[in-house]
């Protein structure tokens, strides 16, 4: 059961009414998590046309008992002032570019929709889904004030969870009973931390169905890819990463103690990427430690390496 949360005065803020803005307040709506959701965008025009089209999907769903959560168009000042704040406006992903192509467009965005925000509420929290995430979720770190446990990112969330639908696939197992975590950038230098599957409770090895082998190297590929894939067919992913940007407000607002791989600043790693944490209603509880294996610690090394490496260009 969840704790008892009023919702009576729960707001959550999502800047940028794009694709992924869009889906991510319908995801809102749908689960309803909050009393209220902000759409905020510089293009007023889009927003209000986005809160009209949404405000179709929450009055059925008010009507038929499903939470009426209230949905309207706001300013940056506002948000400052909600309980959560998803960001995730900006430029998205063209077929062929990578996620940290989009750097300086983004970090330009971002600097300024913190800005305009200021001053937060002491307990807000931000949680970054624009990309390139991990980089971002640092520099809104710096850039917002707020603790560093209450500005965090999506991460591997994501590819955590396509991972386990390709294995769930393979194995037959329902994704729910599969145990499985990407750790590190939220982009290229992902890594599988392969020693830590479990089905159920048993390692993955112990319990894989007659005559099936798993290709580790092809899944995790695959797992990787599965973006570029939907870009390169649609034009840009939306709808998982809202479903699980709602499940993230969730587990904050009703102070879930969920655990998830997000992206968050790592002390002894000096930058933000995913590892599992406890989430909470002020963002990051406690982060957890994985037993991995040495080649597990040099790959996730790796993907802290090249974090930082963004984090100096950006900076130059
Ligand atoms: C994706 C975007 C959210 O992986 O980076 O779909």
């Amino acid at each position: 059961m969840d704790p008892e949360v009023s919702t009576s005065k729960t707001r959550i803020a999502v800047l940028g009414a794009g694709s992924v803005g869009s889906a991510v307040a319908l995801c809102l709506i749908l689960n309803p998590v909050s009393s209220e959701v902000v759409l905020v965008d510089p293009n007023t025009a889009i927003r209000d046309a986005q809160v009209k089209d949404l405000g179709d999907a929450t009055t059925y769903h008010g009507a038929v008992g499903g939470g009426g959560v209230r949905i309207r168009g706001g300013t940056h000042k506002e948000a400052g002032q909600c309980d959560i704040v998803v960001i995730s406006a900006g430029a998205k992903q063209r077929h062929g570019e990578s996620r940290t192509d989009l750097l300086g467009r983004n970090l330009a965005i971002l600097k300024s929709a913190t800005n305009d925000m200021k001053p937060f509420r002491e307990d807000t929290v931000i949680l970054i889904v624009a990309n390139p995430c991990d980089v971002l979720t640092y520099f809104a770190q710096k850039y917002s004030g707020l603790p560093k446990g209450q500005v965090i990112g999506s991460g591997t969330f994501l590819d955590s969870a396509r991972l386990r639908g390709i294995l769930s696939e393979k194995i037959a197992v329902d994704a729910s009973s599969i145990d499985a975590y990407v750790l590190g950038e939220h982009g290229e230098s992902q890594m599988v931390a392969w020693s830590c599957v479990t089905i159920g409770a048993v390692p993955l090895d112990q319990c894989l169905p007659p005559n099936v082998t798993l290709d580790r190297k092809a899944i995790a590929r695959e797992t990787k890819d599965k973006a570029a894939k939907i870009i390169e067919a649609k034009g840009a992913t939306a709808y998982g990463i809202a479903a699980l940007s709602a499940s993230i407000c969730k587990s904050i607002l009703f102070d879930q103690r969920n655990v998830r791989p997000i992206s968050h600043w790592v002390d002894e790693l000096g930058c933000c990427l995913s590892l599992p944490v406890v989430l909470g209603r002020r963002g990051i509880v406690r982060s957890l430690n994985m037993p991995l294996h040495q080649e597990e610690k040099e790959l996730l090394l790796k993907s802290a390496s090249t974090l930082k490496d963004f984090i100096a260009q950006a900076k130059e």
